[in-house]
């Protein structure tokens, strides 16, 4: 099997520094491990409420466009492999 998805390898790197000025500032910490691996569930924002994990699945429904206005906002939304990447680390257990 595949290693798991790591966030700091990974995902971390797929934000620009302006993703995480713009949300910093709105308390989403999208280069902070432990804010996006949490596994409080609720809703953030307007969007879905999630049994689990609340952060890191509103970031990924604002990614997709499930939740509205899609992410990032003004830019050009991510590639469908970048995507998919995302969706695997939060199937592999929203490793470091
Ligand atoms: C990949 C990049 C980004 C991700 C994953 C992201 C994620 C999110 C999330 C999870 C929310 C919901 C938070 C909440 O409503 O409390 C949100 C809202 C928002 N974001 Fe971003 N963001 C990104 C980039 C940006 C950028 C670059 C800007 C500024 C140009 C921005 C501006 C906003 C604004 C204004 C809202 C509030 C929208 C509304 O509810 O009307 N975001 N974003």
């Amino acid at each position: 099997m595949a290693d798991p998805v790591s966030f700091d390898a990974q995902i971390k790197p797929l934000f620009t520094p302006q993703d995480i000025g713009c949300m910093s500032g709105m308390g989403v910490k999208l280069d902070d491990y432990t804010w996006m691996s949490d596994p409080a569930g609720g809703t953030l924002g307007s969007c879905n409420n999630f049994a689990d994990h609340m952060n890191a699945r509103t970031v990924y429904a604002k990614l997709t466009g499930t939740c509205q206005p899609q992410m990032p906002l003004g830019g050009t939304a991510w590639d469908q492999s970048d995507l998919d990447l995302f969706d695997q680390w939060m199937t592999d257990g929203f490793k470091p």
